[in-house]
Formats: structure tokens, sequence, C-alpha cells
């Protein structure tokens, strides 16, 4: 089993480290990111994931990398207070590869995927309640909004109706007993997409609260990067794509949807913005990456970058 990075070349290119620098990976995954950004240039690395097996994993690499490559089992929506009480203040750049690893997707035991059997789990990390937990506690209002919000399933009212009369049945235990009651509530899709999909990713990233998560490190990393560092991050749904480009936008100085025939802009002081937006659109895979890997597909690049002169002393 491996992971294949996505959009690798561009990431290392909008990161661009450089001897010395201090890089934060708050993904690390497979290491396909930490190995790259190792290898380019003589930098430190320090590299967070929720999942403990990806950091028991990344023991090879840094051991590959002597006194290089940090690991940390954290959220990064907890990377100001890991780093700091590490001695790490500043940042020179700082990448995010969101989303679940093909480590944790293609692993039955880890109940992200209804392509096999698995205990209906979800969880990156360790903690918290489990898809289970929800599915099978939810009120069918909470559920049918969940659905809706984290997953735009159009057909969420339906599946969380089929979902609560399931359980009072059976209460739900593995993924290929959930996917079956979701695909037989919904119309088939004539694009050949599973029904359960949007239903699954709406309960993966409540589960791990996913979109919270990208909220708190936001403004963490922003704060963390040193005059001159580089933020990316790469996203998979437009959910998390809309929260970095409004951030993004918003700390770069563009407010979105403002109009210049509205008489407030015209009174607004014109304040330097800290951040110059490196990706005016976002970066995507080509042809032959989502050819190579489908799971790069939806993958939109986006990166910022602290102004040398912003920082106050
Ligand atoms: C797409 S993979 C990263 C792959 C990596 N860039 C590579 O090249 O191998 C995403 C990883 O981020 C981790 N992750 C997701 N949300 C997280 C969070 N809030 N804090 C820390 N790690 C997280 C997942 O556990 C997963 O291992």
């Amino acid at each position: 089993m491996t992971h294949i990075p996505v959009l690798l070349a561009e990431v290392l290119h909008m990161l661009a480290p450089q001897s010395r620098e201090v890089i934060l990976d708050g993904t690390f995954g497979g290491g396909g990111y930490a190995r790259a950004l190792l290898e380019a240039a003589p930098c430190t690395l320090w590299a967070l994931d929720r999942d403990a097996d990806a950091i028991a994993r990344g023991a090879a690499l840094a051991a590959e990398f002597p006194g290089r490559l940090h690991l940390i089992e954290g959220r990064f929506g907890d990377m100001m207070a890991l780093l700091v009480e590490r001695g790490v203040a500043l940042l020179d750049g700082v990448v995010l590869d969101l989303g679940v690893s093909s480590f944790q997707i293609d692993t039955p035991g880890r109940g992200f995927s209804f392509r096999f059997d698995g205990p209906l789990d979800m969880r990156m990390g360790q903690s918290g309640p489990t898809a289970a937990d929800l599915v099978n506690t939810l009120a069918e209002a909470e559920l049918a909004d969940l659905i809706w919000e984290f997953g735009e399933e159009r057909f969420s009212r339906r599946v969380a109706r089929a979902i609560v009369k399931a359980r009072t049945e059976t209460p739900f235990t593995t993924t290929l007993q959930l996917a079956e009651v979701i695909r037989r509530s919904v119309p088939r899709d004539p694009s050949g997409i599973h029904g359960a999909t949007r239903s699954f990713q709406a309960l993966r990233i409540s589960v791990n609260n996913e979109l919270g998560e990208i909220e708190r490190a936001l403004g963490q990393a922003m704060q963390l990067l040193a005059p001159g560092g580089r933020l990316v991050i790469v996203s998979f749904h437009s959910l998390e794509d809309r929260l970095v480009k409004r951030a993004f936008q918003k700390a770069s100085g563009r407010t979105p949807n403002t109009s210049r025939h509205d008489p407030s802009m015209l009174m607004a002081p014109r304040v330097a913005a800290p951040f110059h937006l490196l990706t005016p659109r976002s970066i995507r895979p080509g042809a032959a990456e989502t050819a190579a890997n489908p799971r790069a597909r939806s993958a939109h690049l986006r990166a910022l970058q602290r102004l040398p002169e912003s920082r106050a002393a």
C-alpha cells in the first residue's frame, strides 16, 4: 500500500525550501511531501499528523534524515501550541494536504470506505465519536442537516429517514451495512457515482471536524509565518477550498464580492495587506497526473506569502 502525493511538483515550487529554513508539514500522511522537501534543501521539517499510524510509519524517514525531521502526533488546528511548546515560533513555510491518505481509505479496519466492509469508524485520530456513533444516535433532522451541509447531498432528507428507520431494527456497525441502506434511499446517479459517496463524505467531515480544523489552522499558520514565509494548501472538495480561498483573499487585501460602486469602499482606509496571494486562481492537476492518480482529480492548490516587511517588530 502506498500514498501517491498530489501536486507534488507544484507544492515544492510554491514552498521553495531553502537551506536552514524551518518548515511545517501539517499533514504528514505517507511522508511524500516530507521526503521531497527534505531532499530539496537542507531545511528542518516539523511534521504533524493526528493519525498515530502515520507518525509511526514516519520513524523510518526521520532516521534517513538525522536531526532534520521532527514528528508530532497532533492536530494542525493546534499547531501554534504544539510548536511553541517545542521552542518554534516562526516558520518559513507551512503546507497542508487536506483530507485522508490512501493508507487510511484503503485500510478496511479504519472504516472510511464502502469499497470493502469494515467497522463504521472514520476517525483519523483515536478519540471522539465514530461514524457509527453519529448514525446511531443523531436525531433525523440533525442527520439530514449534516448530510446536506457536509455532503451537499440533495436527497439528505430521504437518506436520514432511511438511516433512522433501519437503525431501529439493527444499529449500524459496518460500512457496507450503511452504504447499502443509503444507496437504496437515493435515485441512481447518472454520472455513475455510488449513492453513498456524498453521505460518507459528510460523515467523515463531521467525525473529524475537518472544516473546524481548517478554520483554526488558517489563522495560526499565517501568524507563524516569518517575513517571506509561504503557506501552501491542497484541498479536495469545494467546502474546504472555499474556506481557504476566502481566508487567502482577505489576508491579501482582496475583499470578495465588494462593488467599486459601493460608496463605503471609497471611504475605507487603504491598509497594506501583510500577505501576497501567489495563486490568484487555484492550481489544478494536469491530465497526466489525474490519469495516473484519480485521487488528484478534485485537487486545488492555493498559496500565500507573508510580505518581507509585514511583521511588527
Ligand atoms: C492527504 S494525506 C497527506 C499526504 C502527504 N502529503 C503525503 O505526501 O504523503 C492527509 C493526512 O493528514 C492527516 N490529517 C487530516 N486532518 C488533520 C488534522 N486536522 N491534523 C493533523 N493531521 C490531519 C490525515 O490523518 C492524513 O494522514
